[in-house]
């Protein structure tokens, strides 16, 4: 049990498709833990692996801090979406890798979602509104992908340069 470094915009591992877990045991176990103790730290509403460097299909998300009627948390290895409504939602969103930065992203409202749990049993589930959302952020970093890639070319480039120039700028009071 950890609180891992989040990596950030830059990092090559946000970049890469992380590889499918082959077994369950407790190095995904310890993985798992790590991620949720990231992310409640953070905090967030969803986490996934190669934000904290590593490299495998894992995640976690748990949205009940921007909607209190969603869904209780959920660990997801090797995750996928196999059914993706029609109908879209447009919602602010932001990245644990990218902090201070957010836009409104369009995705598909509803998903259905499989992998396993933890432990490597398979897991079925239907998410809506900022469950379904924060999931499909999520496995899209699994692939390498950031939220800013769902944006249009002009506002990405607009957003980077803004986050280059928040991140270059000395803070007020040095870090305790
Ligand atoms: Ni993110």
């Amino acid at each position: 049990m950890a609180i891992r470094k989040i990596e950030l915009l830059g990092a090559p591992v946000l970049r890469r498709r992380a590889a499918e877990v082959e077994a369950a045991g407790e190095e995904i176990r310890a993985l798992v833990q790590d991620l949720w103790d990231t992310m409640y730290d953070a905090p967030g509403v969803g986490l996934a692996a190669p934000q904290i460097g590593v490299s495998l299909r894992v995640l976690v998300a748990d949205v009940r801090q921007t909607d209190p009627e969603a869904a209780p948390g959920v660990a997801l290895v090797n995750p996928r979406v196999v059914e993706a409504s029609e109908e879209t939602s447009r919602e602010v969103e932001g990245c644990l890798s990218i902090p201070g930065l957010e836009e409104v992203v369009e995705r598909p409202a509803r998903v259905v979602i499989e992998g396993t749990d933890v432990e490597g049993r398979p897991l079925r589930l239907e998410a809506g509104g900022m469950f379904a959302r924060a999931l499909q952020h999520e496995i899209d970093h699994l692939d390498g992908i950031l939220f800013l890639d769902r944006l249009s070319p002009l506002k990405r480039k607009m957003l980077v340069k803004k986050w280059k120039k928040a991140k270059t700028r000395p803070a007020a009071t040095p870090p305790a």
